[in-house]
């Protein structure tokens, strides 16, 4: 450590020179691999096979590390997108983790597939949280999520192909049924058993909303969460979204429940810089996220009531629910000015950099009064605005609150970092108030409202 801190000290003027400060706040125990699967928390499996991982997570909330030399506290500031100098005291801190960094985030169910592009004949690669698995349909069409390799001969299981609900492995033929068990060896001899660790693992796996989600951690419930709107409502529910984006799952889900972007961003649809305040709204700790209620008075969202006047104004309810870290629902209610509708949103997390864009939408109207494709191209567009800023941000996500700026109306955000922040330093879960966070600062929103210098929650 002395040697790289006389290193840093020597290339420091040299410019383009940054040294990498940020440690990860995942740290595998030496000399112990890091495989796929469930077994991270150094458990037998069912089947009584020893762990194949031995991982723990380190707190990713420290501070008073790394102090910086004087007259380089610009560069920490850099470093997390502030732009000037917060001054030479400035503290770097381990303040940001990234998305498979955060080993709770294995227990939640992620969208893999779109049901209808998961053909019975085929199998094909999944990433998630930078593992890849094989995903396939067995007998019955039961979508069966196993190991991405062969423990044959180590043959991508992608490749594969699939016979009356059987994996066939494309190098020596062996086959394998849904419970991962091998069923079919051409070449053994006769008479002979197959070899009982000539199984693959798989993981659970549910078909739920035109899609299908699977589970490579320990779940806590038997699928995604529920979306109200067509679970209990009836809606017609649609798969408007099932894409790969370069970006985090965490900045994804984050800009699900931002509420002070649409001004900006979303210009080009239906936003207007010039009514970029948010009205004060309410915000409760669920427990498993939060929910919030936000009025709002819109322009331009016609085209999702199948309303093609863009120019009309409406008052509407938005109701923002974080159902758990990586789940969102939002309802847009108009009062009965027009149909209702609601989006389930997700982001898959395929490494740390990029994901699978999910959003599931379910229409209250009839396709007569409320048409798909109508609703659906003006969502498109809406979409690819939060795109392009998304595909811009950094993989690293705060969770340290006090190290970023908070208005009032970045609550929802702010509680979102309050949350992951537990989960990562192994805080339990829908405690009521986040009493083991430092209070975040409140800045800026002082002129407009004076109790916005209060702390959010
Ligand atoms: S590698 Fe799969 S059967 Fe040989
Ligand atoms: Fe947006």
């Amino acid at each position: 450590a002395p040697r790289r801190r006389q290193l840093h000290r020597i290339l420091l003027p040299v410019p383009g020179f940054r040294p990498r400060r940020r440690r990860r706040a995942l740290r595998e125990v030496p000399g112990v691999a890091r495989r796929a699967g469930p077994h991270r928390r150094g458990e037998p499996d069912a089947g009584g096979r020893p762990p194949r991982t031995v991982r723990r997570v380190a707190p990713a909330i420290r501070s008073g590390r790394g102090r910086l030399p004087a007259g380089h506290g610009g560069t920490a500031g850099a470093r997390r997108g502030v732009v000037g100098d917060r001054g030479p005291d400035h503290q770097l801190t381990e303040d940001v983790v990234r998305v498979t960094e955060i080993d709770g985030l294995r227990d939640l169910w992620y969208a893999v597939a779109r049901s209808d592009e998961q053909s019975p004949a085929g199998a094909r690669r999944v990433r998630l949280l930078g593992d890849d698995y094989t995903l396939w349909r067995a007998g019955g069409g039961r979508p069966v999520l196993a190991e991405a390799y062969c423990p044959h001969r180590g043959a991508s299981l992608a490749s594969a192909s699939v016979a009356d609900g059987r994996l066939v492995c494309c190098y020596h033929g062996w086959e394998f049924d849904g419970s991962g068990s091998c069923v079919h060896i051409p070449q053994l001899d006769p008479g002979l058993p197959i070899p009982p660790k000539a199984c693959l693992r798989t993981w659970p796996v549910v078909e739920r909303y035109g899609l299908v989600w699977a589970c490579v951690g320990a779940p806590a419930t038997d699928g995604p969460p529920r979306f109200v709107e067509a679970d209990e409502h009836g809606w017609r529910v649609q798969v408007d979204f099932f894409e790969p984006w370069a970006a985090s799952a965490l900045r994804v889900v984050d800009n699900n429940i931002d509420q002070s972007h649409p001004a900006f961003v979303h210009r080009g649809t239906f936003g207007d810089p010039s009514r970029a305040r948010v009205p004060p709204y309410e915000l409760e700790r669920t427990a498993t996220g939060l929910r919030a209620r936000v009025p709002q008075d819109v322009g331009g969202v016609g085209p999702q009531m199948g309303d093609a006047d863009e120019g009309k104004r409406y008052e509407r309810m938005q109701e923002v629910e974080l159902l758990d870290l990586m789940h969102t629902r939002i309802r847009l209610s108009y009062g009965g000015q027009a149909p209702d509708y609601a989006f389930y949103g997700s982001a898959t997390p395929v490494d740390d950099s990029s994901s699978i864009y999910v959003r599931v939408s379910a229409l209250a109207g009839d396709e007569d009064v409320q048409p798909y494709a109508m609703f659906w191209d003006f969502s498109r567009r809406v979409t690819l605005e939060d795109k392009v800023v998304l595909e811009q941000t950094s993989p690293d996500f705060p969770v340290e609150v006090t190290r970023e700026v908070h208005l009032r109306c970045d609550r929802t955000t702010l509680e979102y970092r309050r949350q992951l922040a537990r989960l990562v330093s192994g805080g339990a879960e829908g405690e009521p108030e986040a009493t083991d966070v430092p209070q975040p600062r409140m800045e800026g929103a002082v002129a407009q409202e004076p109790s916005a210098a209060e702390p959010a929650a």
